[in-house]
């Protein structure tokens, strides 16, 4: 979809933070049947990080929007809009707000968007509509999750994968327009293949006399195909991000960098194999971090601006996918000015 603009969105400023503890491939190998050759050979990761017991998402979450603000040198009382994308809040009925109080952004509204790995870059796109039509001046948007306590950790082919972290980014109300186009896709019909479900306990759902009494439950750890959502991501990302380089008229050369949510390094290298790609433009950090789910996007985005890699004019193509199934396309030009 290009986009007709009305005002310009830009990134100003990103910020990100992660856990202080390291679990290694080699921790892992003690704790399931693997070894750190078949996590390194087959997704790319050696490490990840994991948040302690005594911290929530919140706290990962607060931490990555005030580097934002200070890299933005904007105060929270700045920002109109938070939008949190996660799928392992506090609280079922949205997290945004505690963020809001969090980081003391009183005049913001806040909101969640609950896409797992497709999540910020949902949010992303959500909050530059926002922008676009002039509703905001000053969004803060946050991916952050902490699958950690939601994989099955006698599950070698999950748990092994998943890391936890928060990322974030201040876009802001200018002349100049950064997002140049994007496209998102769902298909639902494949929603079984990646998800933690709600299950009901076998009393509630009996025959019984206990049919009429309220129905409870709890849900399940993280389920996911591999296979199939390895082939989903590799087929349909290659096809969303040239379906979006085409109606911008923008050809594959013109690429600066490629930022997918960082998955699994293969992934990463089979679409810019297809896409012709050089492997220098590929940004990766999932050998640090494992797969962060709605943090993985920001968290890199942050280092490519932190490492001085983004230049002014810079085109930048950020794909996402996920459960849901969810996938999508942002293209970015970004414009090194000042913020207003
Ligand atoms: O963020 C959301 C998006 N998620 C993704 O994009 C994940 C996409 N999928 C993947 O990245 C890959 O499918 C995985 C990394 C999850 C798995 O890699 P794979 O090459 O597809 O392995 P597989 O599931 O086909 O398993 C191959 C073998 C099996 O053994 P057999 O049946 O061949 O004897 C598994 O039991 O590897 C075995 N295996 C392991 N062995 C050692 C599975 N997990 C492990 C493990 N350590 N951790």
């Amino acid at each position: 979809m290009k986009l007709s603009t009305l005002a310009g969105s830009h990134i100003v400023a990103t910020g990100s933070a992660v856990p202080d503890i390291k679990i290694s491939n080699e921790i892992l190998s003690r704790i399931v049947d693997t070894s750190d050759t078949w996590i390194s050979t087959r997704t790319g990761i050696k490490e990840r990080r994991l948040l302690p017991k005594h911290k929530s998402i919140i706290d990962l979450a607060a931490d990555a929007a005030n580097e934002a603000l200070d890299n933005a040198l904007l105060s929270p009382s700045d920002i109109d809009l938070i939008i949190l994308a996660t799928s392992s809040q506090n609280d079922l009925f949205g997290s945004a707000s505690q963020l809001q109080a969090a980081i003391k952004a009183k005049n913001a509204m806040g909101f969640d968007i609950t896409a797992a790995c497709s999540g910020f870059l949902i949010g992303l796109i959500t909050a530059s509509q926002f922008i676009q039509t002039g509703s905001y001046k000053n969004i803060l948007i946050v991916g952050a999750d902490i699958l950690s306590r939601w994989v099955d950790w006698s599950d070698r082919s999950t748990c092994i994968l998943f890391g936890d972290g928060a990322g974030a980014a201040i876009i802001q109300n200018t002349q100049k327009n950064d997002i140049l186009g994007f496209h998102l896709n769902t298909n639902g019909a494949e929603a079984k293949q990646l998800s933690i479900s709600y299950q009901y306990s076998p009393e509630a759902t009996s025959s019984s006399y206990r049919q009429q009494s309220p129905p409870s439950g709890r849900y399940n750890y993280l389920r996911m195909n591999g296979k199939e959502v390895y082939k989903f991501a590799v087929s349909n990302v290659p096809k969303s991000i040239k379906k979006s380089l085409n109606e911008l008229q923008i050809s594959t050369d013109d690429i600066s960098w490629l930022l997918l949510h960082q998955a699994n390094q293969r992934i990463l290298e089979a679409v810019a194999d297809k896409l012709s790609i050089p492997t220098e433009k590929v940004v990766s950090n999932i050998a640090q971090y494992g797969n962060t789910s709605a943090a993985s996007i920001p968290i890199a985005l942050n280092e490519c601006f932190e490492k001085g890699k983004i230049c002014n004019g810079d085109i930048i193509v950020i794909a996402g996918f996920g459960a849901g199934l969810t996938w999508g396309t942002l293209v970015v030009q970004w414009n090194a000015i000042e913020s207003n």
